[in-house]
């Protein structure tokens, strides 16, 4: 049993392999939180609820009792009562004061994990999951309030999420309401997060954690390019193979909060659910509300291990598609290649030549349907353009699934231009504020997926189109942030909904399109890489993560992307030079060897790049089919960053059983006289052989991991090279 309940001490104990994570109740019921960390074998530790710390305990001295609140280490604290720390339940009663409290009153252990209603989450059979659910209720309020943790012991996981329920007489406002809180004590601790920008989206961050509260978050409707749904915590020696590392991620697409504080008392909070700004939702008597998930782990040994287990965690437990573990077909999209200017000649014309080279899939961007020749017009009005597609669409799949490829599409079906026919006819269907006028954004505005008709239209769009033709893969965008958040629906006081609303409509439809049609790869993007975020990858198993596709751009994206996230969902395509973001001009065999590093494909216009880089796209296939498996499943280690200011850029993955392991080596900026760089490997069998694929040298695992390997003479700039090791045992 991975969840244990000692009745005598009141506590609680969620084991994973590697963690142990404690729950202890106060006399009164208070749930608090004990310790977190490296596995344990018994029940200790109920000390650090520091109860005896009198004459704070409200048992004793209720007098103190606002002092004890706001020293107590929560499991979920509510706002209003005292604890002035971040909270993560604030509810305001009918009579208008905002004050929760909430006790202990039952529980329940059950193998396996509950789904949760319209939202992404992740799953696992009973062997794998097991859950505890702590039932708290405010008697005054009438409020049951559930704290769920499931409990991934073989992946160092455990999912928080949390349920209210309104039993009581009142109508009830929630105006808060997290996912979850870790109070611990400090540990002179550092706070590691992604930020950045359209084209520069997850570079990693770092940096002391000080008194007050320092937070990620996003209030644009989506998980954003700006700042990453993840925080960790680590201790100031971390590497990636050293120190304490807690971390969490939220499985949501939309406004979110991570934060954390240094306490007066030198202690921390760490708290993360959806946003609190502009949000609310109403309880009448009867009703409830399930928030998203939060992800947890912690690793001992540095952020390598961290990474590792979120990789294995989204792999098999949220990642639903069929494609998860299967290959996926070598695309060219023509976004790059042609922009809006496109025809079915010059779709027909990638196609062949693409074909010949070995790529296995075209997708048709932006610019199909409506009158769309620009980015200012017919969003919402999804018939194809049979000016541009002369012969008809199915005709166009035919066509290019004559040449033995498969065909994929895109779509934007959140969204609408004012330019639209969809507009004109129903302009109350764009998110907007009554008597203002609502901003654009790319000249388009957003549909309001809170309401039913707007989603069936939308969604029928999409599937009309794909019950037309036989079509592999769709990819799903979203090029504009949410604002003006006004719905001709909601009454007025459920306007403060529409955020989540638009998010579970959004969910909603996913849902229906893999069901519809469950072998359909679909991607999800948002102007590049604004909501790559474990709630998409519940409904793909890919997400295209930045617009820049500059490779060594790409090196900081993707290592930011990869901390958290498999490299099977990152969407990274070789596009031509100069690159069209930054005017880079980099080597073919380097955009290949860092897509490689993603779902692999290409975005250009193989009929017009220079025959050397053409030449060179068998070869490059040839890898992908090669190493996509390894890819796919096998563990990653980060071995030196360019973000750190390391030349070489390189990671490895290898292969659960120590097999084999690929090592890709980027030399970003050369330095003269620089003979050779050792780099040390990791995840092999320390006493086999292992053989460097195309050379004579062989080297025990056990040498590669201690005395390293050098690379040699890789000082251009932007040169990359790929070392592939195989075991001879
Ligand atoms: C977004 C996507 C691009 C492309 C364009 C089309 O920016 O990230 O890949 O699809 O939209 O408008």
């Amino acid at each position: 049993m991975s969840i244990l309940y000692d009745e005598q001490n009141r506590m609680f104990k969620l084991d994973t392999v590697h963690t142990t994570y404690m729950i202890g109740l106060s006399e009164e019921g208070y749930v608090g939180h004990v310790y977190y960390g490296r596995r344990l074998e018994g029940f200790w530790g109920k000390y650090l609820l520091r109860m005896q710390e009198t004459p704070f305990t409200p048992a004793v001295n209720k007098r103190e009792k606002n002092s004890f609140l706001d020293y107590f280490p929560m499991e979920y604290p509510t706002g209003g009562i005292g604890d002035y720390r971040e909270s993560c339940l604030n509810v305001r009663n009918e009579r208008g004061s905002v004050g929760s409290e909430i006790f202990y009153e039952s529980h329940t252990i059950r193998k396996g994990k509950p789904v949760l209603a319209g939202l992404p989450a992740a799953f696992g059979g009973e062997e794998e999951v097991q859950t505890l659910v702590i039932i708290c209720a405010d008697a005054l309020l009438g409020l049951k309030v559930s704290l769920s943790y499931s409990v991934f012991e073989k992946e160092d996981v455990i999912t928080r999420s949390i349920s209210m329920q309104n039993d009581g007489a009142e109508r009830l406002r929630l105006e808060k309401a997290y996912s979850a809180c870790l109070d611990m004590d400090n540990q002179e601790f550092e706070m590691l997060s992604l930020c950045g920008s359209w084209a520069r989206e997850r570079y990693i961050q770092r940096n002391k954690l000080c008194p007050g509260r320092q937070l990620m978050s996003s209030v644009k409707g989506e998980s954003s390019h700006q700042e990453h749904p993840f925080i960790a915590l680590v201790t100031p020696e971390t590497t990636q193979e050293t120190g304490e590392v807690y971390a969490m991620n939220f499985v949501y697409s939309g406004n979110f909060i991570a934060q954390a504080e240094i306490t007066q008392f030198d202690r921390v909070r760490m708290v993360m659910g959806i946003h609190g700004e502009d949000f609310c939702w109403n309880l009448a008597p009867g009703e409830s509300f399930q928030t998203p998930e939060a992800v947890m782990t912690y690793s001992d040994c540095g952020l390598g291990k961290m990474s590792r287990s979120f990789h294995d965690f989204y792999r098999e437990h949220m990642i639903r598609s069929p494609y998860k573990y299967r290959k996926r077909p070598v695309l060219i999209n023509n976004w790059e290649a042609t922009y809006f200017d496109f025809d079915t000649e010059k779709l027909l014309a990638i196609a062949k030549e693409a074909k010949k080279n070995g790529i296995e899939m075209l997708v048709m961007d932006d610019g199909w349907f409506g009158k769309r020749s620009w980015d200012d017009s017919s969003l919402g009005d999804w018939t194809v353009n049979e000016e541009k597609l002369k012969g008809g669409f199915p005709n166009l799949v035919k066509q290019v699934r004559k040449l033995g490829m498969e065909f994929g599409i895109w779509f934007e079906p959140e969204m609408i231009s004012p330019d639209s026919e969809l507009y004109r006819k129903h302009p109350d269907w764009a998110i907007q504020i009554a008597g203002r006028e609502a901003g654009q954004s790319r000249a388009q505005y957003v549909l309001d997926l809170s309401r039913k008709e707007v989603r069936d239209y939308a969604y029928e769009c999409v599937a009309k189109i794909l019950r037309s033709a036989p079509i592999s893969y769709v990819k799903w965008d979203m090029n504009r942030q949410l604002s003006d958040m006004g719905s001709a629906c909601l009454l007025p006081e459920a306007q403060g909904e529409l955020f989540h609303r638009y998010v579970l409509g959004l969910y909603e439809m996913q849902e229906r399109l893999v069901t519809e049609f469950p072998e359909l790869l679909l991607e999800n993007c948002s102007g590049g890489g604004a909501r790559f975020d474990p709630g998409m990858l519940y409904y793909s198993p890919q997400i295209w993560c930045s617009d820049d596709t500059d490779a060594i751009e790409r090196l900081r994206i993707q290592e930011g992307t990869g901390l958290v996230y498999p490299l099977s969902a990152i969407g990274a395509h070789v596009s031509d030079c100069p690159n069209h973001i930054v005017c880079r001009t980099t080597p073919f065999e380097t955009r290949g060897n860092v897509a490689l590093a993603g779902t692999f494909g290409y975005e250009l216009d193989i009929t017009k790049i220079p025959e050397a880089d053409r030449e060179l796209i068998p070869k490059q296939v040839e890898l992908y089919h090669k190493y996509s498996g390894l890819i796919q499943t096998g563990d990653y280690y980060r071995i030196s960053s360019w973000t750190d200011k390391k030349p070489l850029d390189c990671w490895e993955v290898a292969a659960k059983d120590g097999s084999h392991a690929l090592v890709t080596c980027v030399n970003v900026l050369g330095r003269p006289n620089v003979r050779s760089i050792r780099i040390r490997l990791h995840g092999l069998r320390a006493l086999s052989l292992y053989r460097l694929e195309g050379t004579e040298e062989a080297y025990r695992g056990e040498e590669l991991s201690s005395c390293g390997f050098l690379v040699r003479d890789l000082n251009e700039d932007f040169k990359s090279r790929l070392y592939h090791f195989i075991c001879e045992d």
